[in-house]
């Protein structure tokens, strides 16, 4: 049975950006990051209109085709609710086509709006492993939407002998001297277009590279931070993906052969510099300013966030 919902609902989200893989966890670790979009949803009587601010802005598509209004109607449709029409303001922080997590923030947003409006009609809203399920189905793998969902470090796993595929996700505990240095350039790369770049074999040797890092990077995360260096090596994406993106490629190489461990963060080109140092070695950081990174530190980024009955307009 579908409720439909009255207009004048209202709800609002906050999502954290990410950082997927780091380095050799591909489409199992992801870290939030403490930069948010926040999206803010009322129900109307009919049609849709959507306002984006800040990143993205002008770029797009502002009709039902929208991530976060896609994502909207897949969230109240699973919760048993329906909308006659939609306004939707999203304020975007988290740059597009970076290698960020936007496009799950997009979707992690959406569904979290959908809770706030179920929540508001009495409707069971939809629990983390349900966002985490819808989200990864939208993206096609759980790394960066779990991150999305769960805040904070997150290793997740995908069932593809199901279908759909099953994606869940449980939460690491970040050790507390772990910073973070997100270098972001300015360039941009489409996910979809640097995975084609991966071959759909991968030999046995490889294959245990990465198991024992993506392993060791687990114990690295949470209690062994000084093991960070060897935990963040990766042969399984990121040397494929170098040559489409040389910039962050010559990045991430300075900034570890100055000691730092850092990882293309998800599909690049933006670079992810994890460390226990207060700052990042100056030879590092100025290379990466010459070459066009923005370089500055951030915050492990929380949960997402959803509430009900907030002031749309104004
Ligand atoms: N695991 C995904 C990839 C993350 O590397 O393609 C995309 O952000």
């Amino acid at each position: 049975m579908t409720v439909k919902l009255p207009a004048g609902l209202t709800s609002h989200a906050t999502v954290a950006a990410s950082s997927a893989n780091l380095g050799p966890g591909f489409d199992s670790l992801g870290l939030a990051l403490g930069l948010y979009d926040e999206i803010v949803v009322e129900t109307t009587d009919a049609g849709l209109i959507i306002e984006v601010d800040g990143e993205g802005a002008g770029q797009v598509p502002q009709t039902a085709e929208h991530l976060v209004v896609r994502a909207l109607h897949r969230g109240l449709t699973a919760g048993g609710a329906g909308v006659p029409g939609l306004l939707v303001r999203c304020r975007n922080a988290i740059p597009h086509s970076r290698g960020l997590g936007s496009s799950a923030a997009a979707v992690v947003g959406g569904l979290a709006a959908a809770n706030g409006l179920l929540a508001q009609a009495d409707l069971q809203p939809l629990t983390d492993a349900h966002l985490i399920q819808l989200s990864s189905e939208f993206e096609g793998h759980p790394d960066n939407a779990s991150a999305a969902v769960l805040g904070g470090a997150v290793v997740s796993w995908t069932d593809t002998r199901t279908t759909p595929a099953t994606y869940s996700a449980a939460p690491l505990r970040l050790h507390p001297d772990i910073r973070l240095f997100p270098g972001i350039p300015q360039v941009r790369s489409s996910t979809a277009e640097t995975r084609v770049l991966l071959p759909d074999h991968v030999s046995h040797v490889d294959a245990r590279f990465n198991l024992s890092r993506a392993a060791l990077l687990v114990v690295a995360l949470t209690e062994r931070p000084d093991l960070l260096m060897a935990a963040t090596d990766d042969v399984l994406h990121q040397p494929q993906r170098g040559p489409a993106m040389p910039a962050s490629a010559e990045y991430l190489q300075v900034l570890r052969r100055c000691g730092v461990p850092a990882v293309l963060s998800g599909a690049g080109p933006s670079v992810l510099a994890l460390t226990t140092s207060a700052e990042l070695p100056a030879e590092a950081v100025e290379f990466g300013i010459a070459t066009g990174f923005t370089v500055s530190e951030m915050t492990v980024g929380e949960a997402v966030r959803w509430s009900s009955g907030v002031a749309v307009r104004g």
